[in-house]
């Protein structure tokens, strides 16, 4: 069964509650929340107190991706303001503060992963995989919603599953950036389970027929 994860970036942040409640209602399985920095990547999103927030208002789990330098620096903090998912950028820092992210995650009983940006190769992953709970792999720039959608990802969204099929296998595998009616069936068939998914819902007038189509 394929897990849908709206991207709360696509949404009203003026509305967010009311946003938050219709995907919610629409049968949404995570709330997807993109933490920008400034400087992993070029824009700024939103931090602690919206998630704060957020966690009063909805019982969906929520899927924090850290797109920040050094994230060990925030783990214990986004899993105090409610965060169940925590995923960190194996770019963002050293091979041994990123294990340091994740265990902080565990350790606090929520779930651990990590990113990987479109230019770093499925390997990565494996000093981290027996550690992580969700693999995200990155189908735009991390920054932006609205881009369009790398097919090129499409081998090494295979070969990570191939990894987590031998060594990890209840861990998830999502997808995130671009992902829309056309897009949701390749990512699928090449082994994604989580789609993330930003305008692609929020740009919907029918919000619970777009999540069905999504899911296939
Ligand atoms: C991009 C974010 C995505 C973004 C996806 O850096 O990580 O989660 O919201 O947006 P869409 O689905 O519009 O490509
Ligand atoms: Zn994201």
């Amino acid at each position: 069964m394929i897990k849908i994860a709206p991207s709360i970036l696509s949404a009203d942040f003026a509305n967010l509650g009311r946003d938050i409640r219709a995907v919610e209602a629409a049968g949404a399985d995570y709330l997807h929340v993109d933490v920008m920095d400034g400087r992993f990547v070029p824009n700024i999103s939103i931090g602690l107190p919206v998630v704060e927030s957020i966690r009063k208002v909805t019982d969906l789990p929520l899927d924090v991706h850290l797109m920040i330098e050094e994230p060990v620096r925030y783990a214990e903090a986004f899993c105090a303001a409610g965060a169940d998912i925590v995923t960190a950028h194996v770019e963002a820092d050293t091979e041994e503060n990123i294990r340091r992210c994740l265990e902080i995650v565990r350790g606090r009983g929520r779930r651990a992963g990590v990113v990987l940006k479109p230019r770093t190769p499925a390997r990565a992953v494996l000093p981290f995989l027996e550690l992580c709970s969700l693999v995200l792999v990155m189908t735009v720039e991390p920054g932006f919603g609205g881009q369009k959608f790398m097919a090129d990802m499409m081998p090494k969204l295979r070969e990570v599953r191939g990894y987590i099929d031998e060594r990890n296998p209840g861990c998830e595998l999502e997808v995130d950036g671009g992902i829309g009616p056309d897009t949701c069936r390749i990512a699928a068939e090449n082994g994604a389970n989580v789609l993330v998914a930003g305008s692609a819902v929020y740009g919907a007038a029918d919000i619970p027929g777009r999540i069905r189509t999504l899911r296939g």
